[in-house]
């Protein structure tokens, strides 16, 4: 189980690394890594528990952000409705945007980043439907296919494996210009 202590913060030259692919079969590190990661996401969703130990509420988390520069991000979008059903639950190792849709997208809010303490305003455009290929615990290779939030979550964490940071992609000059055809989400 990660905390926030464990999370490598902006500066660290790790996050501008490109992450090593993943061998298979998983060593126990690299599966580890994996329960760890998706187990933060868990509990730091969970008010009280996160509360209580001081955890930044996630989305997503990349092996870089705790040290280990791998291609490896775990994904986790709940789902208010039913929250026993969330919306995106899953491990993506050695992922690759194969497709990205020509409407593009951003967060109303911006977008941030527990390796992030700054608070970094402005659009993040991004597509507003990607398609991932990644590889499973198994190391077969598989498709995903999403679009809005959950495709916002995933470029989010696909980009830390490739040494990439959200403010990257907010436009210096203008940060809350947008493309009048890009899509909102809020
Ligand atoms: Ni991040």
């Amino acid at each position: 189980m990660y905390f926030m202590k464990d999370i490598v913060r902006d500066g660290d030259p790790v996050l501008r690394k490109v992450g090593t692919k993943v061998k298979f079969p998983l060593s126990e590190d690299d599966k580890n890594l994996a329960a760890n990661m998706m187990e933060y996401l868990v509990k730091s969703q969970d008010e009280e528990y996160a509360e209580k130990h001081q955890l930044r509420a996630g989305v997503g988390l990349a092996a870089p952000q705790v040290g280990v520069s791998e291609m490896m991000a775990s994904v986790l979008v709940p789902n208010d409705d039913e929250p026993d059903k969330p919306l995106l639950k899953i491990t993506l190792i050695n992922p690759v945007i194969v497709r990205n849709s020509v409407q593009r997208a951003a967060l109303s809010e911006g977008e941030g980043c527990l390796s992030v303490d700054k608070d970094v305003p402005g659009f993040v455009p991004r597509a507003d439907r990607i398609t991932i290929k990644y590889d499973d615990f198994e190391g077969n290779s598989q498709t995903l296919r999403v679009k809005g939030y959950p495709a916002i979550v995933c470029q989010h964490e696909i980009d830390h494996l490739n040494g990439h940071l959200y403010y990257d992609k907010i436009d210096k000059k203008e940060p809350f210009e947008l493309d009048p055809s890009t899509v909102v989400i809020s």
